[in-house]
């Protein structure tokens, strides 16, 4: 199959739009070309020189020689009006953009549809693991059970050095900053909204589900507090921010973004810094695990070349599972261990949302239950959070249950 020619029209040149410029360079073979790059502040010092860059979108979207749009933006307003206007005009397009994907995502199946353009964006999810293929590709066959991994590297990059450095979390945080894994808007990070905007554009490609953001119920790592470190160093525990999604019984599938303590047999244990991991467990199958480099300027920009690659050969993505309309929803009737840390006089009305309480522990001001919970009833005691409650899930009681019915027999 001969390789189409790809002229590109590039928005952003910050961490990974210089990163791909730079990989381009490397791959003589992909015939492709960057003609033109977009940025924003006519000010900005660039690598390169000054007679490559534009500042009117215009002159990459009317220009009829560029076939291809990479869209690598920090703004996900600028960057649904560039996609769509590119698609609408015929070219292809590229982006690493999760929250535009996500909170577009039937707008954009739409555009691809009605004009006839692929739209392609491996690096909106765990940057250069290349799981979105994967999902749409090799699991269409299998029966897909659940997907549960670590999808944010600047979340986990501050975790890792929490744990393994006893850094605090402002100076881990400085840290994926100036490494360049953090979003520009850092509480996209901590708050848990990157990992669910990748959750929901996973659960497209895995269940053919597509969700709007504020279906799907996230807790980041902003507000996790000295009692919940101290649990997890005194067990020998990690906490990592865990976004997943799996089937109920009755076909309907529970999908959330919650910190999770994991223990040493746990694969995601060992995923630490930037990396990303991902498990999928398949009903014949059993499990199969993704690790790579979450984020970063080359990894993020390798995953963008891995799309522009595909181009050349017209991959598009064909949204089988979606097409399929098979009648699913989304649930929050899941069953969820988990400990919550709370103020020591509230200790008594939280314990009524709990089905079960094994553990309740207080000190002089605070104090933490350990226990089953509803997902819904955890979003109804997170809904009056001020900063005072955090939640660490412990288990999904539904998979403990079908790993302990597994394990007796055996
Ligand atoms: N960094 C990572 O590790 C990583 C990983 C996965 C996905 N991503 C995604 O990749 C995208 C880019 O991230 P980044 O880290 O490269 O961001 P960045 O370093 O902050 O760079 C953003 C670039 O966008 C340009 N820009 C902003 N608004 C624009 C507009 N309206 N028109 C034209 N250019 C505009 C900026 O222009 P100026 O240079 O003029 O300021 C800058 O060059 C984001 O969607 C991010 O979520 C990043």
């Amino acid at each position: 199959m001969s390789r189409k020619n790809l002229n590109i029209g590039l928005f952003g040149f910050g961490c990974v739009g210089l990163g791909l410029y730079e990989v381009l360079q490397k791959t003589p073979g992909l015939k492709a070309t960057i003609s033109n790059i977009c940025v924003k502040d006519k000010e900005k010092k660039r690598a390169i020189g000054k007679e490559n860059f534009t500042f009117d979108k215009n002159d990459i979207l009317n220009d009829e020689s560029i076939n291809v749009v990479v869209e690598l933006i920090d703004d996900a307003d600028a960057a649904f009006e560039i996609v769509s206007a590119a698609l609408k005009k015929g070219k292809a397009v590229v982006s690493a953009n999760k929250k535009m994907i996500a909170q577009h995502f039937t707008e954009l199946l739409e555009l691809q549809k009605e004009y006839n353009v692929p739209l392609l964006y491996e690096a909106a999810c765990c940057a250069s693991m290349p799981i979105i293929r994967n999902l749409e590709e090799y699991y269409d066959n299998d029966l897909l059970e659940s997907i549960e991994g670590i999808v944010n590297g600047s979340t986990n990059y501050i975790l890792t050095k929490t744990f393994s450095e006893n850094l605090s979390y402002d100076e881990a945080l400085l840290q994926a900053q100036e490494k360049g894994f953090a979003e520009s808007n850092p509480i996209l990070d901590t708050g848990g909204f990157d990992a669910k905007y990748k959750l929901l554009i996973l659960l497209a490609h895995s269940f053919g589900y597509v969700a709007k953001p504020k279906d799907i119920f996230n807790i980041g790592i902003d507000n996790i507090g000295e009692l919940e470190l101290k649990y997890a160093r005194e067990k020998k525990l990690k906490i990592k921010l865990v976004a997943q999604a799996f089937k109920s019984e009755t076909g309907n599938i529970s999908a959330f973004v919650i910190p999770k303590f994991v223990t040493p047999d746990d694969r995601l244990y060992n995923v630490d810094d930037v990396f990303n991991g991902i498990i999928t467990k398949t009903s014949f199958a059993d499990t199969h695990f993704f690790v790579g480099r979450g984020a970063g300027s080359l990894p993020t920009a390798s995953a963008v070349l891995s799309d522009i690659s595909a181009l050349s050969y017209d991959y598009r993505y064909e949204y089988k599972k979606i097409y399929r309309e098979e009648n699913v929803s989304l649930t929050n009737d899941a069953q969820l261990k988990v400990l919550l840390r709370h103020k020591k006089e509230d200790a008594h009305a939280l314990k009524h949302y709990f089905d079960e309480v094994e553990e309740s522990y207080n000190n002089h001001d605070s104090g933490y239950i350990t226990g089953v919970i509803s997902l819904k009833n955890l979003i109804a005691i997170h809904a009056g959070n001020t900063g005072d409650r955090s939640f660490i899930l412990i288990d999904v009681e539904k998979e403990a249950a079908v790993e302990k019915a597994f394990a007796l027999a055996e």
